[in-house]
């Protein structure tokens, strides 16, 4: 399998809203969101929103949408698509996350139920730091606040 990680563009917003319902339903952002996002993102990968999708052979397979200012980037929303999951694809958009941001701090927030999220994270040096009572909907439930702290 080929792997490229690239920005974001209005083109992907179809597939990259299709995922987000299979992936969060009630919670999914819609076109607009992402089309927002695209039309104030930052140019140079400094502060501002960064929207990053992964293809594998040529097909869209994920995202990554992040919101970086002063040092300090938050990932917004990360999706892979359920048949390319496992194969190293959400490490590779977080990497190239990490690299076009140079954040001093990320920070995300995860469902405490959300296992392979939860995973992968601790895996790439995340840490929890706090819980947000009540924060999801549908299924209620508390998020986790995790963080990872980068020496650049
Ligand atoms: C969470 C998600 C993004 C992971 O994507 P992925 O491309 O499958 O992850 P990767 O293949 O890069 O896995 C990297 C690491 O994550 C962990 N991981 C991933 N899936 C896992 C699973 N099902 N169970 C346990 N750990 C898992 C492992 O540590 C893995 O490292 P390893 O392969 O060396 O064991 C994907 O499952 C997904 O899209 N889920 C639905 C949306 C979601 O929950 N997004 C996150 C919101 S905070």
């Amino acid at each position: 399998m080929t792997l490229k990680i690239r920005r974001m563009t209005l083109d992907d917003v179809s597939d990259v809203v299709a995922l987000e319902k299979i992936c969060f339903s009630s919670d999914a952002w819609c076109a607009d969101d992402f089309i927002y996002r695209l039309n104030f993102a930052s140019k140079t990968g400094g502060d501002g929103f960064l929207s990053l999708c992964a293809e594998a052979d040529g097909r869209f397979c994920g995202y990554i949408a992040l919101y970086s200012q002063l040092g300090e980037t938050n990932i917004d929303s990360l999706a892979v698509s359920p048949e390319m999951r496992n194969r190293g694809v959400a490490r590779a958009l977080l990497h190239e996350a990490e690299r076009l941001c140079r954040p001093e701090r990320i920070i995300l927030e995860v469902r405490e139920s959300n296992a392979p999220a939860k995973s992968l994270y601790e895996s790439e040096g995340y840490r929890v730091i706090a819980k947000r009572r009540g924060y999801y909907d549908l299924p209620p439930e508390d998020a986790l606040v995790m963080e990872k702290l980068i020496k650049n």
